[in-house]
Formats: C-alpha cells, structure tokens, sequence
C-alpha cells in the first residue's frame, strides 16, 4: 500500500527542497516529492493510499548518526543493540554506526556479522558496524581489511583510543582508501592526556583536578592530515572538541585535502566550568572544553569546516559513573537529546535549520558512502518528523536507552522527533497519528 505524508515542511538538502510539500512511497522506497500528489481525479484511488497529515511539522531525510557506542558484544549492562536502536529510533534517527570498541572489539568478520544479526533482530533503525583499525584496538597490529569490508564495515576506527603509531595510521590510511573506506580517527595523543581529568586550564586549576590539554587533541588532528596529504588518503575526525582542531581542519579543507570532521553536542553545549558540580556524567573523552572552544566550535559548524553533527552516545551503567570523579568512565548518553540539543542552535540563531538538516542525515551519509541522506524517487523510505514547536523537558530515568548517564537531566528543549519511518516501516511515534 501507498503512503502519502501530507502537509509538512520537507527540507532535503540533497535536493535542495524547503517547501511544504507531500511525499508518497510505497514498498520501502520513496516514489516521489512534490505538491498536491493526490489529484482530485484521481481521489477515488486514495482509498487505497494510507494519508498522514502532518501540517506544521517538520519532515526530514531519516536522521544519521555515524559515531555511537552500541555495548553489545560483551557490556550489554550498558546497552545492548535493541535498546541502544530503540533509543535511536526515539531519538529520530533511522541509521546508526557503532564503533569496534565492545569486548571482544569488533576486529573480525565475526563480531561484525553478529552485530549485523542483532540489528536485523531488533528490526528498527539500520545499524552500521564501524571495524577496528588494529587488532583489540590495541594500536600495534592491522585488522584484516578486506575481510570486514566484506562482512559488512562501512569504516575503520579505533575510536576511544587512539592510533598513536603514526606508521599503523599510515597503513591504515591508504589501505582504506584503496578499498573506498573512511578512517576515523579519535585524536589524542596520550603521551600528553595521561592522567588527565578534565580541560586543562582555569577550572582544572581551580578544581585541582589534573588537565587534558588541548594540544592532546590538536597535535594528532595536525598528524593525521599530514599522513592523508602525503597518502593522498582521506581521514574523518571524531568528535571535534577544540579551536586549534577547528583551525586545523579549515585551512586543511581550504587547501583541497580530503579531511571530514564532525562534533558532538556536548562540545556546542557545555563548557568546562560546569565541572565545578564534580558530576561524573560531564566526564567525557575528550573533556569538554573553554568557552572559547565552544564558540570556535559553533563556528566550525556554521563555515562549514565541521560537516557533521553525532551523538557519540556513550551508554554507561550507574556502576562505571556513581564513582570517585577519576574513576568513573568516559561518556554521555545522547541519543535521546541530541536533536533538541542541536535544535538550539537553529534557535539561537548559529545555524540555519537546514544546514543542520545537512548535518545530520546529508552530510553523515556522504562521509561514510550510505546510499541514505535524501528524499529522492528511489531513496529508501527512511523519513524523520519533527515537532519543531514542541516543548518538552529531557527526562533521563525515561531514556530507553539502558545508559542514564546524561547531564542534560531536566533541561527544556523545543522540537523533537515525533515519527521514525525506516524503510517505509514507523518504528517510533510520538503523534497520535490520523492514519
Ligand atoms: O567519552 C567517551 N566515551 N569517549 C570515547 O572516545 C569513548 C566513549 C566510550 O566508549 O565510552
């Protein structure tokens, strides 16, 4: 059966769409994109079109998250692969992709083809696996490339650690680039993070805890696009989080290098200062940073020098963060307040909504080659509606997500997905739907 969703506002900057319009598919596959689809003439066949009306809502190509941490194989306290595709789904997101670092790491056809299975169990959003860069993500041994391209990698990464043999990069750089897959590379050098808490800089001093300095993130972001200029490779940056990273990548696009790069709320939202509250849920990797950075990131993302928005949703259970503050683990929980956290940049004015769009479904797609990211004739049904005026307040205990480790507990956002469409299926609904 048809579907039309009538009524929205389409923003699909593949094909620079923003108007309101209507869009039908059928089978999975979007038909087409235009006004008035269902002619009057034609009204008898609507009978056998399923209508949605959507008027004032927001519809978008199904949202893309290319870095998040699914716990499954082996930390499944944490998430598993349904839960954590739940939270996707809810989250407004129709595609993720999870990095290697479960345990075991994802280092072999194995685990990728697992990982694979589980997704297609669970049967809500399309789940990516991202492949280790080095066997365990130890950083010293090449995984078999070719392998897990073959079971199904759409990246390499050995994200939450860094590669710090600069040789291995190499390898892995233009090993990839020959069989036409991204690297993303976490940058940190750990010779100069060892240890660290928390930013380096006023608030570590004050709160005596020991600093990451930013040149811990921006000495290997300076690496890594000097071994894909002299490769002539590519390399995506993870999780940007400072101005002197930001600078880097600029004037490397400015020069034609292949360099992609993406951000992650936290790094737009937070500063260091909020550290003084000593949660453990502000502990992340890398730390959130000056003020300063958070501006430079803003700006990163406006000139376009960050091509993307990610979640790096980094589940955790109670029993890795209800710790002393050195001992609790890295990472957020942001599946579920990503979009409303990034939806206030549109509202203050930093982005335009569909610079964001891009960010979030376009842009993701096209660093990690999905055939996903457009409403086009042929694209799969995979559709996001947002209530752009809705009012809601993040409740972390409610997260479906198993990781409850957000700070953003309590805070008001405005506009949040309110229907999830993956291949023509709804896998997630908010509205009571006229259907
Ligand atoms: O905060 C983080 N958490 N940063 C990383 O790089 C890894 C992640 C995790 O896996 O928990």
């Amino acid at each position: 059966m048809k579907t039309l969703l009538t009524g929205a506002r389409i923003i699909d900057p593949a094909q620079k769409i923003d108007a309101v319009m209507d869009i039908l598919f059928e089978d999975g596959k979007i038909i087409k994109t235009g006004h008035d689809l269902i002619k009057p003439a034609k009204s008898r066949d609507t009978g056998k079109i399923k209508i949605i009306k959507l008027d004032g809502l927001l519809l978008t190509p199904g949202l893309i998250d290319i870095h998040t941490h699914l716990r499954e194989p082996g930390m499944e306290y944490k998430e598993t692969i349904a839960s954590g595709s739940k939270a996707a789904v809810v989250g407004g997101f129709t595609s993720i992709a999870c990095m290697p670092n479960t345990d075991p790491v994802n280092d072999n056809r194995s685990i990728t083809e697992f990982i694979k299975r589980k997704a297609a169990e669970a049967d809500l959003a399309n789940v990516y696996p991202i492949g280790a860069i080095s066997k365990s993500s130890a950083g010293t041994q090449l995984t078999e490339f070719w392998d897990l391209k073959e079971a199904g990698v759409v990246a390499f990464s050995d994200d939450g650690k860094p590669v710090m043999d600069a040789a291995l990069m190499r390898h892995a750089m233009e090993y990839a680039y020959s069989l036409d897959l991204p690297v993303i590379s976490h940058c940190e050098d750990i010779n100069l993070s060892v240890g660290g808490q928390m930013n380096e800089g006023y608030y570590s001093t004050i709160l005596g805890m020991r600093g990451i300095p930013s040149i811990a993130e921006e000495a290997m972001v300076a690496r890594d696009i000097l071994i894909a200029e002299f490769t002539e490779t590519s390399v995506h940056i993870a999780h940007v989080s400072t101005a002197g990273s930001i600078r880097l990548i600029r004037e490397a696009k400015k020069r034609g290098l292949k360099v992609t790069a993406e951000t992650a709320p936290h790094y737009f939202t937070l500063t260091d200062e909020s550290l003084q509250s000593y949660s453990t849920n502000l502990k992340v990797n890398p730390p959130l940073r000056s003020a300063a950075d958070v501006k430079a990131v803003k700006e990163g993302l406006a000139d376009g020098t960050l091509d993307a928005i990610v979640t790096d949703h980094a589940p955790h259970a109670r029993t890795d963060k209800e710790l002393e503050f050195e001992y609790a683990a890295n990472g957020i929980s942001g599946m579920e307040t990503s979009l409303g956290l990034s939806l206030r940049l549109v509202h203050e004015g930093a982005l335009a909504l569909p610079e964001l769009v891009a960010k979030m479904s376009l842009n993701p797609a096209r660093i990690l080659n999905l055939p996903k990211g457009t409403l086009a004739a042929g694209a799969d049904a995979d559709i996001t509606v947002i209530d752009p005026q809705l009012k809601w307040k993040i409740d972390v205990p409610s997260f479906f997500s198993k990781g409850k480790n957000s700070p953003f507990h309590g805070w008001e956002m405005q506009g949040r997905a309110v229907l999830t469409i993956v291949g023509g299926e709804i896998k997630h609904a908010l509205l009571s739907l006229n259907i």
